[in-house]
């Protein structure tokens, strides 16, 4: 089950997008249960069950409903910020099931992380682990420390979410992590445990994790010679979606999951290994439903312009990205045009110079591959309300998971 045309017209599961439209407005979020478990599921089969440990990266959506699913599924969470730390808790997580990655972490969210007692913090500067490492003694406890290694490997994917190469600000050189973890006695409230790596996101081609595998066997060797011992290796996320399809299944989008699993447990199977998807788990399990406003034409130029804008799906503006443009009704006609929203920028487009369904005002479009870095990326520019969030559940009920906000709350926290 999933999106699908139902005597012509697009239901999620066996629920019809006008009724959802007709309940909450739009523009609105609407995520499919059923997708999401099964998401899950194709995880847990290829990598808890071969003895990995599952971090979902809560920065592609960080709705506590999704999270409370996931974690159904033995999945642990991947945070980068103290709110995303409250969320996690908020949704049920323990401290023992988060991990803290990102590069850059204010001395209240360590002392946070600390006090929650938190699994991992995954280190990516000097800097950043000497002040851990003092607010750890402060605090009288002792922080466990995956190092971010920068390998220098090209994920071949956008260059603004590469993050695995020498120009990047993620990481540290090998040369680097090496000399920090033949001194660990320098840091009595630190305990290193592993390596951690992401290399970017979206990859779809399975020979960048290929290359890092290869890459950590030859590091790792090289770290028991010097005597260091490590047991985690933590790859991060980065395993890419159709977005062209977005209806297809994670299993035959990224047949390479399972390939990459079985590498990696082989390769380096002296090690805990973990890793932190994000997309691939929520990416397709959303569509974004919008009204259309009006139809009009500038230079010859058609415009379709939608309810929704760049403040719910941000990913074109920011990365010239793809996202699928359905109509409502199936079989509608097609003209080149592009689909743009309200925002007062000429970057606020969702699709640009593509065959796109010749729709009139007052039909509904829905843009597909809205679960991940959508809603989680959202903004109120133009003090546009943040929209809803709907929950196809399996048993056919459809459950808000986020309200939509009020203009009375975008105003509450500013004061005259
Ligand atoms: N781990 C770390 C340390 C990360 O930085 C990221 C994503 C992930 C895991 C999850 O990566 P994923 O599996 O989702 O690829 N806003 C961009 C994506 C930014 C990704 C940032 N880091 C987009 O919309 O494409």
């Amino acid at each position: 089950m999933s999106f699908i045309y139902r005597d012509g017209l697009l239901h999620c599961d066996d629920v019809d997008l006008k009724a959802i439209a007709k309940a909450h407005g739009t523009p609105v979020y609407i995520y499919s249960e059923s997708i999401l478990r099964r998401n899950a599921e194709v995880l847990k089969t290829s990598f808890i069950d071969r003895g990995f440990k599952v971090s979902y990266a809560m920065k592609a959506n960080a709705n506590p409903a999704i999270l409370k699913i996931f974690r159904s599924y033995g999945l642990g969470v991947d945070i980068v910020s103290g709110g995303e730390l409250k969320m996690a808790q908020y949704a049920g997580y323990e401290g023992s099931e988060i991990n803290y990655a990102g590069v850059g972490k204010t001395s209240d969210e360590l002392d946070l992380a600390l006090d929650t007692g938190i699994a991992y913090f995954n280190v990516e500067s000097l800097f950043e682990l000497e002040v851990l490492n003092e607010h750890a003694i402060n605090s009288g406890s002792k922080a466990k420390v995956l190092l971010r290694l920068n390998p220098d490997i090209d994920p071949q994917t956008h260059p603004h979410i590469s993050t695995g190469l020498r120009e990047n600000k993620f990481g540290m050189a090998a040369e680097q992590v090496t000399d920090i973890l033949t001194k660990h006695q320098n840091y009595a409230g630190v305990s290193f445990e592993g390596i951690h790596c992401h290399i970017g996101s979206q990859i779809l081609r399975s020979q960048p994790f290929d290359e890092l595998i290869d890459y950590l066997v030859t590091y790792t060797a090289e770290l028991e010679k010097r005597g260091v011992e490590i047991k985690h290796i933590d790859f991060g996320g980065g395993f890419g979606v159709n977005y062209e399809d977005p209806f297809e299944d994670i299993l035959q989008t990224t047949p390479y999951l399972n390939d990459f699993a079985e590498k990696a447990a082989r390769d380096l199977s002296k090690y805990q290994l973990h890793i932190q998807p994000g997309r691939v788990l929520v990416a397709n399990t959303s569509v974004l439903l919008t009204a259309v406003l009006g139809v009009k034409e500038n230079h010859g130029h058609q415009f379709t312009v939608i309810d929704a804008a760049s403040t719910e799906i941000i990913r074109p503006a920011l990365y010239d990205a793809y996202h699928a443009v359905y109509p409502y009704q199936e079989n509608m006609g097609v003209h080149m045009s592009d689909v743009v929203g309200p925002v007062c920028e000429s970057s606020d487009f969702l699709a640009k110079g593509r065959q796109l369904p010749k729709a009139v005002a007052g039909d509904l479009l829905v843009i597909g591959s809205a679960g991940a870095y959508a809603s989680s990326m959202s903004s109120t520019y133009n003090l546009r309300p943040l929209c809803p969030e709907v929950l196809v559940k399996s048993d056919g009920d459809v459950a808000v998971i986020k309200r939509r906000q009020t203009f009375d709350e975008m105003i509450d926290l500013f004061k005259l």
